[in-house]
């Protein structure tokens, strides 16, 4: 309890002191002090309130290969789409009838998508929609197209470091990407002006207390405004079809560390939490996540986007998913708001 009470206090902790603590992830006390805390703090400062982003998955193709992805180049059996400019404008319209004031543009790293064709896309979303905050999610690229993509209009950008750990680092992905590489974005985007996100997934293969630690070191040196944490679910696949997929407690024990560490961070309660766990999206919440991400891409091409087995939300059109997600977020005393929530 002591390492708890510290990281309440100081809200930082050394990395051995991390390791100490992850330890105890499944300690029930320590959970409840951490955990208590850490709605104490989203409370502090975003109340009640949940923030919805508008996820639109345009892209499955990848020209990379992180060995976990369902979508990465080498998997032959991904069935590949493209969304056109009109297609993803569609679903902005859909989305902002439904109340959606952030739209997040992710896909693979798809060079069909010329910076000059992001950056006109980013720009008549943001000319139709002026009140709505517009988030890339298109991977590592230079920072002269981070530039013009800002310069379009973009306001976030969720790139999740994966691990900060190099060994680890190098088990998951291979020899053409690099975390120096991964680093010098997330800097480059902040230099830039964007609101950041960061991450990893938790339980990924050669994972331990140690990378977990070095996680937490790089994020309070970073500071993002957003922090993506979600636990990593095999997909059949990759190399890594027969690991376990992460656990929910280790997940919830993160995300109300990372509240507390970074108290006024936007921290989704993801989709890969509510795939492990029929609740596990509430039981984000009540860990100190205050954002929900579901789906607006079209249904035809939403099974396509799979980056793990079992994916939930994949049938259902977006209407659905907002009302759904509103009962949910409800059940658990939030209140789904129509904002575009940024970070205070
Ligand atoms: N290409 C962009 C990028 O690299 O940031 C965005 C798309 S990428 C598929 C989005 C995130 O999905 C990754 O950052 C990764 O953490 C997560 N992801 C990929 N495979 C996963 C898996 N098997 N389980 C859980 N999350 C996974
Ligand atoms: Fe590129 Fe997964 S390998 S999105």
């Amino acid at each position: 309890m002591k390492l708890a009470e510290k990281l309440i206090q100081y809200h930082t902790l050394t990395k051995a002191e991390y390791i100490e603590l992850l330890d105890e992830c499944e300690n029930p006390e320590i959970c409840k002090r951490l955990s208590d805390e850490a709605v104490r703090l989203r409370k502090k400062y975003y109340g009640d309130k949940v923030y919805t982003r508008g996820l639109i998955e345009f892209t499955n193709y990848c020209k990379n290969n992180c060995y976990y992805c369902g979508i990465r180049c080498g998997n032959q059996n991904a069935r590949r789409y493209r969304m056109s400019r009109e297609e993803i404008l569609d679903c902005c319209e859909n989305g902002y009838g439904l109340g959606f004031r952030t739209f997040v543009l992710q896909g693979g790293e798809d060079p069909f998508y010329t910076d000059e064709m992001v950056a006109g896309i980013v720009r008549e979303i943001k000319t139709k929609y002026p009140d709505c905050a517009l988030t890339l999610s298109i991977g590592e690229k230079s920072c002269e197209s981070y530039r013009l993509f800002k310069e379009a209009g973009a306001d976030r950008y969720l790139l999740r470091h994966e691990t900060a750990d190099e060994a680890h680092y190098r088990k998951l992905h291979p020899e053409n990407m690099s975390l120096s590489n991964r680093k010098r974005c997330l800097y480059d985007l902040k230099k830039l002006g964007y609101q950041v996100g960061a991450g990893f997934m938790v339980g990924s293969p050669g994972q331990t207390n140690e990378t977990l630690a070095e996680d937490l070191l790089f994020l309070a040196e970073l500071q993002p405004q957003m922090v993506g944490i979600g636990p990593f679910i095999p997909h059949h696949d990759t190399q890594f079809a027969k690991e376990k997929a992460g656990s929910v407690e280790q997940t919830l024990f993160l995300l109300s560390v990372v509240r507390i560490l970074l108290p006024k961070v936007l921290l989704p309660a993801t989709t890969a939490l509510g795939t492990i766990d029929p609740r596990g999206r509430e039981k984000g919440l009540l860990a100190g996540a205050n954002v929900v991400m579901p789906n607006l891409s079209p249904v035809k091409n939403r099974k396509q986007y799979d980056l793990y087995d079992n994916k939930i939300c994949t049938g259902e059109e977006a209407a659905e998913c907002r009302g759904c997600l509103a009962r949910r977020v409800g059940s658990v005393g939030y209140r789904l708001v129509q904002e575009r929530g940024d970070a205070v």
